[in-house]
């Protein structure tokens, strides 16, 4: 077996420049690594990874390491990774790393095996991919896990349904679930990461044009918030009326997708579920639409209609495909239908990974020391980790806060007391 796949080590240099650059923005985590250097609380525990490969992710495997760790990378998508990233962990960091961007789904598969082949105790998936092909055609592995983490909502919902079938085989924590981790990570990392990536693969002015949002969950809530203040008219698309209550008290206007379609200039997917945008709506789109997707799969936009409507494709620009339809209306599709801001930009800034990835290292700690009491189940995050994160992001922040009194804590504890 190959020690690692990447596409060109002599990238290393680079990528190290541009890990540490994201390092500087990840103060909890650096925390998290300096204590695991002193504790080793990882020491001896096999981890595979299979998470976009970034540099923020390269701070995480370093972190990992430093906490005694033996780990290996693989990517949770086929067009995220960075190959600098992967040649500087390869080269500087000595960690095995199977992740070359643009790589086809056999390759991505190939690559998935190629971690499994550590033999993980731990388990760390964006996406459950690999939960999914350790079930699937790697059962003899599973004697030597002990838990997993789970980075993001889709993986989440995955491994729910496994669980509620009884098939799931150790315990996973949904790291997603953690406050400090969707509060910010899902709302104001996808909120710029996925216009960051809009804007690199378009150059689009996005003020004054019609932003079309489907879904209305943290992912959501961020992209729509980032489009309205860059002055775009948002109309957001959801299923779930709770959620489209909320939105429209938020003060946007809600379509069904087939109305939204035909006024839109730049739509955005972000439900987590199938073919969103469908043959109809690109039936009714305006020549010239713009359509991405950031949700975690390609699932979203039904690119396999769009070329049965098309009469020809052509790549104007990187990341972006023109379909020309039978009506001659031409339609831009960025990235492949691939999450659009880590295929045409850098995913999350670090300083919203940097408590998504502290998460993952706290937690992965509390799975080695607790995997004994543990059910095959998919569990929260411990609260004491979610508020350990808080108060370090603040303090590195320099934010300071409110102590509650002694007799406030006491009118919080008691009943008695009224007006
Ligand atoms: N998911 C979204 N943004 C990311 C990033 N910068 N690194 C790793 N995973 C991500």
């Amino acid at each position: 077996m190959a020690k690692y796949d990447v596409k060109d080590i002599g990238l290393a240099k680079k990528g190290k420049l541009r890990i540490e650059w994201a390092e500087m923005e990840m103060p909890v985590l650096r925390n998290i690594k300096k204590d695991f250097l002193k504790k080793k609380p990882l020491r001896g525990v096999r981890i595979a990874a299979c998470l976009h490969v970034t540099t923020e992710t390269a701070c995480l495997m370093e972190t990992l390491k430093a906490g005694g760790a033996e780990v290996a990378l693989c990517a949770s998508n086929p067009l995220s990774t960075q190959d600098d990233v992967a040649a500087s962990l390869v080269k500087n960091s000595r960690i095995p790393v199977y992740a070359i961007k643009g790589e086809n789904n056999r390759t991505y598969y190939q690559h998935i095996k190629d971690v499994l082949a550590l033999k993980p105790n731990i388990t760390m998936d964006d996406g459950a991919d690999l939960v999914s092909m350790l079930h699937k055609s790697h059962k003899a592995l599973l004697k030597h896990v002990i838990g997993g983490t789970e980075e993001t909502t889709t993986g989440v919902i995955r491994l729910r349904a496994m669980a509620d079938k009884g098939v799931l085989k150790y315990p996973i924590i949904a790291v997603n679930d953690a406050y400090t981790k969707h509060l910010f990570d899902n709302r104001y990392g996808t909120g710029q990461s996925t216009i960051d990536g809009i804007l690199r693969a378009t150059n689009r002015l996005i003020s004054g044009s019609v932003f079309v949002v489907s879904g209305y969950g943290w992912c959501g809530r961020g992209v729509a918030m980032r489009a309205k203040g860059m002055g775009a008219r948002v109309i957001i698309s959801e299923v779930d009326p709770l959620k489209a209550l909320e939105a429209t008290m938020d003060g946007y206007e809600l379509l069904p997708i087939k109305e939204a379609a035909k006024i839109g200039d730049i739509f955005v997917t972000v439900t987590g579920d199938i073919n969103v945008i469908h043959k109809d709506c690109f039936k009714v789109m305006k020549d010239g639409a713009i359509v991405s997707n950031s949700g975690h799969f390609n699932v979203e936009i039904d690119i396999t209609s769009l070329k049965k409507l098309s009469r020809s494709k052509r790549t104007i620009r990187d990341f972006v495909d023109e379909y020309t339809l039978k009506s001659g209306r031409r339609i831009y599709i960025l990235g492949e239908g691939r999450l659009i801001n880590l295929a045409a930009a850098e995913g999350h800034p670090s300083s919203v990974m940097d408590m998504s990835f502290a998460n993952q290292a706290l937690c992965s700690v509390h799975m080695a020391k607790n995997c004994k009491t543990m059910d095959n189940n998919v569990y929260k995050v411990p609260v004491n980790i979610d508020r350990k994160i808080s108060q370090l992001k603040l303090e590195a922040m320099g934010i300071k806060i409110d102590r509650l009194t002694k007799e406030q804590e006491e009118y919080l504890n008691s009943w008695e007391l009224g007006t």
